[in-house]
């Protein structure tokens, strides 16, 4: 089944790092970190060892000016959305092995060697450029800070560092305003360091076009991108929030917040490493390395991510995988923090349960750069429908009835049926199945691949009547084992709600240190005595969701 195994024994997996300025959202978790998560949990089920990076994002002006505004030093600003961030992420049982900064001791010191072999591998220049600069403000105005017109596909409103319209890069925004104060910047001279993206077109091409792993589509794309020419980056800024640029003449300059933030992959993964006595460089060599992202920092990561690796002759491997996803959008508008236009996870936990978030939000997600739509009430009839009718369902008529007519203890096998024979099967192949669709991503069709295992068992049992005919025993027999199965499969989409279920099965210690490929066995032997059961959902109704869409006035 799995194919990973066949070709390495660890897995290191990171998940695109947020920024240190306000609160996660849903679009961030459909589109990275729930995707990331199931991925790892399933990993690790699989038996592969498995580290899940991650950090906050520390450094840019957007963050200098938000800590200046509520009278914080930059580091207790982004110390406080650093344990927030975390926070919420745990509340969704999104786990890492390490959730990093990027402002640690670690990734200043990996970043700046890595500029300075960059630079002696001739892949850095100096020059004069002319910046934004606000005379109402008195600042340089990098990046957030210009607002204005794409060059590429006129959209207006755009940051002058990336357009959320065409997912380019503008070279030069047009009808530039200071975004602080709105006044148009004049221009000063100020001497930066270029990164010579242009000089690896050669090599990016070829490593796209040799990767099969990556997904084809945005392959297309960057190539076209890189047909079109590529831009070479400056990766200086003259702000005094950042990692100082390592050489003599630099003058407090600071380093671009894209140039060290996926820098932070590796060096968590390091910190990691050694907290493991391991040998860091050897062990990201040696992994299968999947950086998982939102489509909107594409360019960043197939471009600019690896351009650097090769920089520094692959002293750290480029990535094998790139899982990219679409954007999340609430009425047909797509999340954004900066434009308060989101959900955010404190929203939802405070009502639902984490892992109808995740059961909905895996379901609806594929893996693609399609964009999908939050909405409520598709949310509350694949609870209720899907989540409880199908699933639970199933999985509370078989403890039931064990615990009512067989005093909690499961019967013996007796003759076994065709249809017994066929539920039997399932339970055989269902974790290939659904395993081999979460190693390709498709993790909503995995999850579709389960409910639908589920449905053919809650015909299983209405068939076969275990509540009045004499294959009682058989029926409840296979039905038992067919709940294990469902909680090994489902763990990595809902491990609470899993771990819930193993509890009710009183099979000791905890669904998440099974194997996944013993889903397919029945493991449960007559005689074997179930725990209590205790509800494992509960129904959203119609009022609850109208309630809460008037309460989250507009959104
Ligand atoms: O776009 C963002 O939210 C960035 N903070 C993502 C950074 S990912 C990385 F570090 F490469
Ligand atoms: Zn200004």
């Amino acid at each position: 089944m799995p194919e990973l195994n066949t070709i390495t024994k660890t897995v290191i997996v990171t998940s695109a790092l947020p920024y240190a300025n306000g609160q996660i959202h849903l679009g961030h978790i459909a589109s990275t970190y729930l995707p990331a998560d199931i991925y790892t949990r399933y990993i690790r089920l699989s038996g592969l060892t498995v580290y899940h990076v991650c950090a906050s994002d520390d450094f840019g002006t957007p963050i200098l000016i938000r800590s200046e505004k509520e009278k914080k030093t930059p580091s207790d600003y982004v110390s406080y959305w650093n344990r927030r961030d975390l926070k919420d992420f745990q509340s969704l049982a999104i786990n890492f092995d390490l959730f990093s900064r990027t402002s640690s001791p670690e990734n200043k010191s990996l970043v700046q060697s890595i500029f300075n072999k960059l630079q002696s591998n001739g892949y850095i220049y100096e020059k004069e450029v002319i910046q934004p600069f606000c005379p109402v403000d008195k600042k340089f105005l990098p990046d957030r800070f210009v607002v204005g017109t794409c060059p590429n596909c006129g959209a207006e409103g755009q940051y002058s560092d990336l357009c959320e319209n065409c997912g380019k890069v503008p070279e030069e925004i047009l009808d530039p305003k200071c975004w602080i104060c709105g006044s148009v910047p004049i221009k000063r001279s100020s001497n930066h360091y270029f990164f010579q993206l242009s000089k690896f077109s050669d090599k990016l091409r070829d490593w796209l076009i040799k990767n099969s792993n990556l997904q084809e589509d945005i392959k297309k794309y960057v190539l076209n991108w890189i047909n079109n020419g590529l831009v070479d980056w400056d990766i200086t800024r003259d702000i005094e929030w950042g990692i100082p640029i390592p050489t003599s003449d630099a003058n407090g300059k600071v380093f671009y917040g894209w140039f060290d933030n996926h820098i932070c992959y590796i060096s968590s993964l390091l910190i990691l490493a050694e907290e493991h006595k391991k040998d860091g460089k050897q062990l990201w060599n040696e992994s299968a390395i999947f950086h998982f992202i939102g489509k909107d920092i594409v360019y960043h990561h197939y471009l600019f991510l690896p351009a650097i690796r090769l920089g520094i002759d692959q002293e750290y491997k480029l990535p094998d995988y790139l899982p990219t996803r679409g954007h999340l959008l609430l009425k047909n508008k797509k999340l954004s923090k900066s434009r308060n236009w989101y959900i955010s996870i404190e929203d939802f936990t405070q009502r639902f349960e984490t892992d109808y978030l995740r059961f909905y939000l895996a379901s609806i997600t594929p893996y693609s750069q399609d964009d999908v739509n939050f909405d409520w009430d598709t949310f509350r009839e694949k609870i209720n429908n899907e989540l409880i009718a199908n699933v639970g369902n199933f999985i509370n008529r078989t403890l039931t009835l064990i615990q009512n007519n067989f005093a909690s203890s499961v019967p013996k096998i007796s003759k076994l049926e065709s249809y017994d024979n066929e539920a039997i099967d399932r339970i055989h192949t269902i974790g290939t199945e659904v395993g081999t669709k979460i190693e390709s991503n498709h993790l909503n069709r995995a999850l579709m691949d389960i409910l639908a295992f589920s449905s053919f068992l809650n015909s299983y049992f209405q068939h076969k009547k275990p509540w009045s005919s004499s294959s009682v025993d058989t029926t409840l027999y296979i039905s038992v084992n067919a709940v294990r199965t469902l909680a090994i499969v489902l763990a990595p989409f809902i491990p609470n709600s899993s771990e819930k279920i193993w509890y009710q099965l009183k099979l000791g210690d905890s669904v998440h240190k099974q194997e996944w490929s013993s889903s397919g066995v029945l493991r449960i032997a007559p005689g074997h005595v179930i725990g209590k059961i205790v509800p494992l959902f509960k129904k959203i109704d119609k009022e609850t969701i109208e309630k809460l869409q008037i309460e989250m006035t507009g959104k």
